[in-house]
């Protein structure tokens, strides 16, 4: 029995629980206010479920999510992290997160961001480009017509290794894209970002992915 650990429990934290605890996992849910404040949360997710801080889910979770705003991935406790592999679901949007330089030059990508601040962990880019809602009503049984496709990054095959059994446990099929360095191929304002794609669709996005900079000019 895996326990998964879900440091952010909004939107995409919480579809994310309860997709692990329908496929019989422990969950354990934190937020930047306090596990107190999820007990609605934890309620629904039912025993399987509890609340702690992201340290306590961070220590706990076999793997761990972290799914927050962007501007605060560097408040994700480092050492109770170490040697694990941790999901980075995050995007950027400087609105929200304010501008980050190596991302508007484009030097860096998200994923790899939290990957230098978890230096030991293995972070593999997940579920980023998936609309919250979807994930409890898009996936399908491994083998389905059609089924659905995510996109996963990393630079520890078998991480994402692990992270492709979890998706297909989640119900859906996965498309590898490559290191973190290769994120970018699914970031916001790319083609793959938010459609429902099958596997191929997908390859195909990916490939067709312009940087920011590029797609200023073309
Ligand atoms: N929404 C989507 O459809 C979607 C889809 C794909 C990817 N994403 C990306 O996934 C990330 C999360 O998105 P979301 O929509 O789930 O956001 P959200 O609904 O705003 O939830 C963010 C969660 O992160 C928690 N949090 C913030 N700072 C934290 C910290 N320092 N430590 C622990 N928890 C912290 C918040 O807790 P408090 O409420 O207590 O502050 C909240 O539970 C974002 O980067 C977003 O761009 C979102």
């Amino acid at each position: 029995m895996k326990t998964l650990g879900l440091i952010g429990a909004g939107q995409i934290g919480s579809q994310l629980a309860r997709l692990a605890v329908a496929r019989g996992y422990n969950v354990v849910v934190s937020n930047s206010r306090g596990p107190e404040t999820l007990s609605t949360l934890v309620k629904e997710l039912g025993p399987k479920a509890r609340a702690a801080t992201a340290i306590g889910a961070a220590q706990a979770g076999d793997i761990v999510v972290v799914t927050v705003p962007l501007k605060n991935y560097r408040q994700v406790p480092v050492a109770p992290l170490a040697g694990k592999i941790v999901i980075d679901t995050n995007n950027y949007y400087p609105e929200r997160d304010g501008h980050i330089a190596e991302l508007d030059n484009e030097t860096t990508t998200t994923a790899e961001l939290l990957q230098a601040h978890l230096p030991t962990s293995k972070v593999v880019k997940a579920f980023n480009h998936i609309h919250a809602a979807a994930l409890t009503t898009d996936g399908q049984p491994s083998g389905s017509k059609n089924r659905r496709a995510l996109a996963v990054a990393g630079d520890d095959q078998s991480a994402k290794a692990e992270v492709t059994n979890l998706l297909d446990e989640f119900g859906f099929d996965t498309v590898d894209a490559g290191p973190l360095k290769e994120g970018w191929r699914i970031q916001r304002d790319t083609p793959g970002y938010g459609p429902r794609r099958t596997a191929n669709e997908l390859r195909r996005d990916l490939a067709a992915a312009k940087r920011y900079r590029d797609q200023k000019t073309a």
